[in-house]
């Protein structure tokens, strides 16, 4: 993967909507692979202020999130499928028919999955899948363990997860669901430019495991050495730990 060390989450956001302008304005029916938390928030913003300036048509741009909690309405306002309407279809003028997110629904979860991904290889495979790394190497749902080969599934939450996300539902983590939906790590590997983004010392190590690590399992975010055309932007801190 190539590496690049930026001064902050701006200068990555502007590297990320700088490359997909130019890929929306070369293929008006871009597929988006989109993720929910912090890091790609700069990101997302940089892409709509382009947008805006440049004029670009996004009314044929499609979009597939990553993952959802499972069992937690949509229209619930931390629900994934919210996040990115807030985050990505909203402020990018997104026609919201056209980005999907897994769906987490309990009666229909055991497919979901695979009609899933069979809905990204009908829509012809995502273009650029952009990524955040947890502090344990995951990506998406992911987490240590998952395999490698893994497509689009039900996956139990870990406590140290529900915790972590418990702030978003009133510091509760009775509120937070136990399980979610997720693109497996063979999913996120089919798309054809992946962009991971990592800021603070804090994904330090995650950084240096998935860049540096040998590959495994226990890493998720490694599989990303796998991919003929991975890019890593990472600030100061999040590179600390690299040779
Ligand atoms: C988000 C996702 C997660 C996050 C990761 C980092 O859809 O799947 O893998 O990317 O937990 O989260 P942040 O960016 O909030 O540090």
């Amino acid at each position: 993967a190539e590496v690049i060390i930026v001064d902050d989450e701006d200068e990555a956001g502007e590297i990320y909507a700088q490359s997909v302008a130019s890929l929306i304005k070369a293929k008006p029916d871009a597929v988006l692979g989109l993720a929910t938390g912090s890091s790609p928030l700069a990101a997302y913003r940089h892409l709509a202020q382009h947008i805006e300036a440049e004029g670009i048509d996004v009314s044929k741009v499609r979009g597939f999130a990553l993952d959802e909690y499972a069992g937690l309405d949509p229209s619930h306002p931390q629900s994934y499928r919210s996040t990115i309407t807030r985050t990505v279809v909203e402020p990018l003028g997104l026609d919201p028919q056209l980005v999907q997110v897994p769906n987490g629904n309990l009666d229909t979860i055991a497919v979901a999955g695979r009609q899933y991904d069979e809905a990204i290889s009908a829509a012809g495979g995502v273009d650029v899948q952009i990524l955040g790394i947890g502090s344990d190497g995951h990506i998406g749902f992911n987490e240590p363990g998952s395999s490698l080969a893994s497509g689009t599934r039900i996956k139990t939450l870990l406590e140290q997860t529900r915790k972590d996300n418990a702030r978003f539902f009133d510091g509760d983590i009775n509120q937070v669901p136990t399980h979610c939906i997720t693109q497996g790590i063979g999913t996120i590997l089919k798309a054809r430019h992946l962009v991971l983004l990592a800021f603070g010392a804090n994904k330090a190590d995650a950084v240096a495991a998935t860049c540096e690590g040998g590959i495994s399992s226990f890493c998720p975010a490694s599989a990303l050495q796998l991919h003929p055309h991975a890019t890593i932007i990472v600030d100061h801190s999040a590179a600390s730990r690299l040779k």
